[in-house]
């Protein structure tokens, strides 16, 4: 069953001695500790949080209201517009003086979304990232290479504590300056590298660039999220690097990374840290919960956080609960896109992970591309903008990379698109998350 073709790592199944708790616990263990927890943070949430206390009675519900797991679908949802509307310490649950770190979230329009961690909140959250790494086959004395961005972003802090906690070498890079990210990979020679996935194609690009052979990179594991990624995707760098390419995945509103990770000894899906974060799935038009196995919006509700409880986030990302694999914990599918991300096409529904599926497929593109959305009269417009890959780039091969790809996203999306084969590096790269979408529709229509 298990198929290790990746020759760099040895090691993957942890000792069970080395796993947390509940990473060993039995369901019945687990769901009882998420009764008991859900009570705590739901009563925490009500007494401390303004929002929550009318939330709730608006409703016309009392946190004593919840008795078992099914009562939690009764409660009330919240939203990026909840936290927007109590910008910026309105959901706090403690006073401002016991919150040890502030981080939020850009937003693309209007007011970033800022969250906070007592103490506590952040020992929990180094855990869950420990845990994170070493369920994607890190360990005490590996060293982890972070690329993730420090600063208000999750991802670099998130990641950096993780490691530490895990008893790893950290070296802190932060994103950007892509040539010296691969001098140091070659200097340092770090185990693990934390980054986002398209980030990881433009190192891979920058380690051609330099005349090196990342294969023969010390890099064994990389812990690819922040945003969706294709198994298409993970091919490409897992046989580029000769690495491990496995999922971590998370949200500053719920913590940040380290929600759910991958195990690397199955890469099926993402354990979800159910000990920390509660999950379901609701249908995303009547917000009905969803039996495990059907596809919907992702929603959670935190069981241990102190400064900012979380109740029924939804998180905008779509996907399903699978039961536990490699760890008893239930999994999420890997996320292929959120609703936002949902593009409408002439009435058909699409996502760019599709887009990404079907240019992975042919060999003579990159995975470098951006799709724009265009408007002329009443009929939308899809073009897709991909790299020709520089050992492929010839007039004729690239003549009959678009067709392939124009035929490939017409014959199973159902969209004509016009397909632009770009010179290599000629598409801007992003430093963290890739903006796929550039939406030139006008926005009243
Ligand atoms: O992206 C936290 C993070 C940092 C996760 C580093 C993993 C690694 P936000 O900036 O709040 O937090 O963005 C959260 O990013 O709701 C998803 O839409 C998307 N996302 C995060 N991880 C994944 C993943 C961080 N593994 C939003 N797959 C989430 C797909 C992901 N999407």
């Amino acid at each position: 069953m298990l198929q290790i073709p990746l020759r760099k790592l040895k090691a993957l199944r942890p000792e069970p001695a080395a796993l947390d708790r509940f990473e060993r616990a039995s369901v019945d263990e687990l769901r009882a500790w998420q009764r008991a927890r859900l009570a705590w943070s739901l009563r925490h949430a009500y007494e401390h949080v303004p929002h929550y206390r009318s939330a709730f009675d608006s409703a016309g519900l009392k946190p004593q209201d919840f008795h078992n797991l099914e009562d939690l679908a009764r409660f009330p949802f919240t939203t990026k517009a909840d936290l927007r509307a109590n910008y910026p310490f309105g959901m706090f649950a403690v006073p401002q003086s016991q919150v040890a770190r502030i981080h939020a979230s850009s937003g693309t329009t209007g007011k970033p979304t800022v969250v906070g961690y007592t103490t506590a909140d952040i020992d929990a959250w180094s855990d869950v990232v420990a845990r994170s790494i070493r369920a994607a086959g890190g360990r005490p004395g590996m060293m982890v290479h972070v690329a993730y961005g420090y600063g208000l972003f999750t991802g670099g802090l998130g990641a950096h504590y993780g490691a530490e906690r895990l008893g790893c070498t950290v070296v802190p890079v932060s994103g950007g300056m892509t040539e010296r990210q691969v001098q140091l990979i070659n200097d340092f020679k770090p185990d693990i590298i934390m980054v986002t996935p398209s980030y990881m194609l433009a190192i891979l690009d920058e380690f051609r660039k330099q005349g090196l052979d990342p294969r023969k990179s010390s890099l064994r594991i990389g812990i690819f999220g922040a945003e969706p990624w294709t198994n298409a995707m993970r091919e490409e760098i897992e046989d580029a690097f000769d690495m491990h390419a496995v999922d971590i995945y998370g949200l500053s509103e719920v913590m940040g990374p380290g929600v759910a990770n991958e195990c690397i000894e199955t890469k099926d899906g993402l354990h979800i840290w159910e000990d920390h974060f509660y999950p379901e799935v609701i249908d995303p038009q009547t917000g009905a919960v969803l039996p495990d196995g059907e596809r919907g919006e992702l929603v959670f509700t935190s069981l241990t956080k102190e400064a900012m409880p979380v109740i029924r986030y939804r998180t905008r990302d779509l996907t399903r609960l699978l039961p536990g694999t490699a760890r008893p914990l239930r999994r999420m599918e890997k996320v292929t896109g959120r609703s936002d991300d949902m593009m409408i096409v002439r009435g058909v529904n699409v996502f760019p992970t599709q887009i990404e599926e079907k240019l992975a497929a042919i060999a003579t593109l990159s995975m470098h591309y951006v799709i724009e959305l265009s408007r002329e009269g009443r009929m939308d417009n899809m073009d897709v903008h991909v790299e020709v890959r520089p050992e492929a780039d010839y007039p004729e091969s690239r003549k009959a990379a678009a067709a392939e790809l124009a035929h490939s996203i017409k014959s199973t999306i159902g969209i004509t698109a016009r397909i632009h084969v770009r010179d290599p590096e000629s598409l801007e790269r992003s430093l963290g998350k890739a903006r796929r979408i550039i939406d030139r529709r006008p926005k009243d229509q």
